[in-house]
């Protein structure tokens, strides 16, 4: 995903956009560029396809130096990776703009561009703000004027970064929907898109919400909120530690990474939802096109990623219509599949290298070229410059940052969220979802990190029932719906970490086999949010306690289930239906974390077991 890096200082800063543009790899890219204004009093500007490090290369080649720049990793959406595609784009000599996120009516405002006489140099979206901007600025002289003249005119999401060469002593930003950052140094200023990018430089910031508007000069920072007030906003200092690569506070990374959730979910929303529908060209140049034409999904995926999937199939039979199968990868790479015609393929993996999900992607291309009823190819991969994302068509990259325990968790709810994106704009697109039902889940997408904040309050209720698990040998999982692959990765992450033998089952299976499991040795573990199945799943319910078995119910507050003898309910807060999948994870991650913790196990490095499986 595209990232933004910006200063304004006293001293030659084109290292500093360099440097915070490398911090910002991990989250990929396709092509990277800068523009200063020079000392000679120039907009100058450097873009190259590829990594930072051409960039840097050419930069050495041909230095450019200025107290006044902004700089961008770009992940094609407009227009294919190329230079003249990359930012920073330019109206004039005098203008530049940097974008991250998507203008939907580009075409409109291009057209009318045109008709004004502008003539484009790429086929990206985020030209028309800066031809806007040269537009407006010329009827109103002042940059942040004309800036929110244009932002007015914008549907759609960004984080914009302008700098211009009349009015110099500014570095201007604006948020809608794609997340900045302004860094605050003394007699300078930065902004990025992710205050990673700026560690090295300063450790104040300063985040901007929503509709923010923001001048940045050397020596202060003014910003104006949506209504178009000015207004404050805090400061916010990071101490060392803060980093993704250390446990902070936390005493595993898994329980960090647990905490997490709300954050990272809300990074992998950023930049991808409109007002009330899910933004296509998140998933790439094509993918409108693409999309339009599928007509069947093959998901493939392993461990926990391969829960994700088989969580995407509810939704997208369910709010899609699409006919969707899923596959582990290592069955699925030796096995003649059938692939029905105009079927999108989609790999799903946290590292992007597991070597089966890569042969299982591979062996769809090949087929593909072949007998063509591939359509395409899509990655949900959390790192951009993996295997996975360089040999697929299309990408949604999570946001998750990087995961440090072996046991998957923030890496399973992002791939979760982007799954309900692309249920989402799958169903819009080929016209079988409602779009008031788009609407309703993108404003509950909207409302989920704070669901999930929720959610991990159960953390001292569920370290309670965690007791009842210490000394117990085997367990199983229960779940109904698209709550059965909550319960499969429940009973995952139990075994991978605390090594008690879990199982899970549909709740309806119960009585074909499991049942003759159950005694008082054996907790039965069910998630039952409050949906139409929660009557069947209270008869499964009454059936174990019958055996003499524990309960554990992780359930609706509205569900009316109640604490008895060997029935403990922990009430998780209501969510619709279509989400609960992935609040009803938190409180079995906790469940495992804690379990491990009483067991005293490595949680962060289960024996035998290892975060990429690179080898067969
Ligand atoms: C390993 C990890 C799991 C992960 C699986 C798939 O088994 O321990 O946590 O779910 O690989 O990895 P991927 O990177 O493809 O999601």
């Amino acid at each position: 995903m595209c990232g933004i890096v910006g200063a304004i200082a006293e001293r030659n800063i084109t290292a500093i956009l360099v440097e915070g543009l490398k911090r910002l790899e991990y989250r990929g890219y396709d092509s990277a560029g800068l523009a200063v204004f020079s000392n000679a009093g120039l907009l100058e500007r450097c873009r190259r396809v590829g990594k930072v490090s051409e960039l840097e290369q050419a930069l050495a080649d041909e230095p450019l130096a200025g107290q006044l720049g902004i700089a961008h990793t770009r992940w094609a959406t407009h227009g294919a990776p190329s230079e003249r595609n990359a930012h920073p784009h330019f109206s004039g000599h005098d203008l530049a703009v940097v974008h991250n996120g998507i203008i939907e009516n580009h075409e409109a405002l291009r057209e009318r561009l045109k008709g004004l006489g502008y003539v484009f140099s790429s086929d990206t979206d985020t030209e028309v703000i800066v031809h806007l901007l040269e537009h407006k600025l010329q009827e109103l002289g002042d940059l942040t004027v004309a800036l929110k003249a244009v932002v007015a005119e914008l549907h759609g999401a960004y984080g914009l970064a302008v700098i211009s060469a009349k009015q110099p002593d500014r570095l201007l930003a604006a948020r809608s929907g794609s997340p900045l950052v302004i860094g605050l140094g003394h007699g300078e200023n930065f902004l990025a898109s992710d205050q990673l990018a700026l560690r090295q430089v300063t450790d104040r910031f300063m985040y901007l919400e929503e509709g923010d508007i923001a001048e940045i000069h050397r020596d202060g920072v003014q910003i104006w909120d949506v209504a178009g007030q000015p207004v404050q906003r805090e400061q916010v200092q990071y101490r060392d530690g803060a980093e993704a690569a250390d446990k902070g506070a936390y005493r595993h990374f898994m329980l960090k990474e647990i905490h997490e959730q709300p954050q990272v979910v809300q990074r992998t929303l950023e930049g991808r939802l409109g007002a009330d529908h899910v933004l296509v060209e998140a998933f790439g140049p094509q993918a409108a096109e693409l999309f339009a034409k599928v007509r069947n999904v093959q998901i493939v995926a392993c461990g926990t990623s391969y829960h994700a999937g088989m969580v995407a199939r509810y939704w997208l039979e369910e709010l899609a219509g699409i006919p969707c199968q899923v596959e582990v990868a290592s069955e699925f790479r030796y096995r003649k599949v059938v692939v029905q015609p105009d079927t999108l393929f989609v790999s799903i993996s946290q590292s992007g290298e597991t070597a089966d999900t890569l042969a299982a992607l591979r062996n769809g291309k090949a087929r593909s070229a072949t007998d063509g009823r591939y359509l395409a190819s899509l990655a949900i991969c959390n790192v951009g410059i993996s295997s996975l994302v360089r040999e697929s068509d299309l990408t949604l990259l999570t946001q998750a940052g990087p995961e440090i325990g072996v046991a998957s968790t923030k890496a399973f709810t992002t791939q979760l969220v982007a799954l309900m994106l692309l249920t989402l704009a799958l169903g819009r697109v080929r016209g079988s979802l409602a779009a008031a039902l788009e609407a309703e889940l993108v404003d509950e997408l909207r409302r989920l990190p704070s669901r999930l904040d929720e959610a991990l309050a159960l953390d001292k209720a569920v370290e309670k029932i965690a007791e009842l698990f210490a000394e117990k040998h085997h367990t199983l999982f229960l779940g109904r719906g698209a709550q059965y692959p909550v319960a499969l990765e429940g009973a995952l992450k139990l075994k991978e970490i605390s090594y008690i033998h879990a199982e899970a089952y549909p709740a309806g299976e119960l009585k074909h086999g499991p049942l003759a499991l159950v005694d008082s040795d054996m907790p039965v573990v069910t998630v039952a949010p409050n949906n139409e199945l929660l009557e069947k799943l209270k008869s499964n319910l009454q059936e174990v306690r019958a055996r003499g078995g524990q309960l554990i119910v992780f359930a609706d507050q509205q569900a009316g289930l109640g604490n008895g003898e060997g029935t403990h309910v922990l009430a998780v807060p209501h969510i619709c239906d279509a989400l609960a999948p992935i609040l009803y994870t938190i409180p079995l991650q906790l469940l495992s974390y804690h379990v491990a913790v009483l067991k005293g196990t490595d949680v962060d490095q289960p024996r035998n077991l290892a975060k990429s499986v690179t080898v067969e």
